[in-house]
């Protein structure tokens, strides 16, 4: 836990919080870091970083096997992680959160288990054309195997989701509605218990994408409404390499085990096996132990702040960034103007966003250039690439000035 939870309020507050993080002390090309690639990834704060170094100095062993002290405490502290996960989420219990590797191996993971299991040919997919490739490619792939097709709700010009005809594409047909809760690349946030609640009444299945929602904002699954939630540790102060998958306890049940291997058995003859309940059942292998305890020291550290004082801090800064750039000569902001998440992307009339990310890059600040994992839709907007600025907690008004101010410099450097 953080010694004095800071509310965000205040500058001595945030400077306290930085102060947390090692990595943003230092200078980047001669500039003092602007890290504005917290989208992409967070920076981690020492909670976290000595979760690890402890994890690895005292008690490292293999968890629900060794019958011996240092087994004991790992899988007491993985456990613990699993239990902090489903506290966080308001999870009716730590048996409905799986560890995965983050977002992607926990969307591939219902596409291959659930949707091997209960995908037949004539069943649709719902998506918005929004998603992450993360979210695209693993239901593609779903449907190439099942015979079941593809549907997807569009962007208005707005960047929000047109619900106007949603009820002729979530017929019941729909086996599966999957939807990402904040854009990752126009910071459009959706309104998931809604979505969810659509899905339910034609008897459709619910995948939230919340791994650019996670770390930000309050999430409850029991009011969302959804049967499954990914997420990834590493957008959110944990380690790489560490997510989780939500799924409601009826339908785990259901879905067949995914990878198969060691951990997930009960019993194995050489013809044939049976497996755990879930959550083990789709855990085979040893986990990222390590990862499982430096996810529950973030999430004890984000809690600490508090999540309304984060949402409503990151928001204000995406806010102040999307004012600030599109007053800027030759820019042009994408996604909504208001209520949006802590992410603003932007492109130049006449700069490429690579020479653009580059020339921020050359003054200490850290944006990220690209498609952002969002090909069709960026196609379906003309554009083969953005800038994005993302914000998070420790990031400052001073820093969305000073980004501002480089943007604006770009302007005579390209000039
Ligand atoms: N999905 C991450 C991003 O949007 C990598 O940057």
């Amino acid at each position: 836990m953080h010694p004095n939870p800071p509310t965000l309020h205040s500058a001595a507050n945030l400077e306290a919080l930085r102060a947390d993080f090692p990595v943003l002390h230092q200078k980047v090309n001669g500039h003092p870091l602007v890290y504005l690639d917290n989208a992409a990834t967070t920076q981690k704060p020492r909670a976290v970083i000595e979760s690890l170094v402890h994890y690895y100095e005292h008690d490292n062993a293999n968890v629900h096997r060794g019958i011996h002290t240092l087994s004991n405490r790992a899988t007491l502290s993985f456990e613990a992680a699993r239990e902090s996960v489903a506290g966080y989420l308001n999870a009716a219990s730590p048996e409905e959160i799986i560890f995965t590797r983050g977002t992607t191996e926990s969307i591939n993971l219902v596409a291959q288990a659930w949707g091997g299991a209960f995908l037949k040919p004539g069943d649709v997919i719902l998506l918005t054309e929004m998603e992450h490739h993360s979210n695209l490619v693993p239901w593609q792939q779903a449907a190439q195997r099942t015979g079941a097709t593809l549907r997807f709700i569009p962007v208005d010009s707005e960047g929000l989701l047109d619900l106007s005809q949603i009820d002729t594409l979530l017929t019941p047909e729909v086996k599966l509605l999957s939807f990402t809760h904040i854009s990752n690349f126009l910071g459009t946030i959706n309104p998931a218990a809604e979505l969810c609640a659509r899905a339910r009444a034609v008897g459709a299945v619910s995948l939230v994408d919340a791994a650019q929602s996670a770390g930000h904002l309050t999430l409850d699954v029991q009011a969302i409404g959804c049967d499954f939630l990914a997420f990834s540790g590493h957008k959110m102060c944990a380690p790489t390499g560490i997510g989780i998958l939500f799924g409601r306890a009826s339908i785990l049940e259901q879905t067949p085990p995914w990878q198969g291997g060691g951990e997930m058995i009960l019993s194995v003859r050489y013809e044939s096996s049976t497996y755990k309940p879930a959550p083990s059942k789709f855990e085979a292998g040893t986990p990222n132990i390590a990862g499982a305890i430096g996810l529950g020291a973030a999430l004890h550290y984000i809690q600490s702040i508090g999540r309304p004082a984060i949402q409503a801090h990151d928001e204000a800064l995406a806010q102040a960034a999307f004012e600030g750039i599109a007053a800027l000569p030759g820019y042009q902001v994408l996604g909504p103007r208001h209520s949006r998440g802590g992410l603003v992307s932007f492109v130049h009339e006449s700069i490429h966003p690579h020479d653009l990310t580059s020339f921020c890059d050359q003054k200490g600040l850290a944006l990220r250039g690209g498609h952002h994992c969002n090909q069709p839709l960026m196609r379906k907007l003309g554009l083969s690439s953005s800038s994005r600025a993302s914000f998070y907690f420790y990031n400052t008004t001073a820093e969305v000035d000073r980004m501002v101010d480089i943007l604006l410099e770009a302007n005579r450097f390209f000039a």
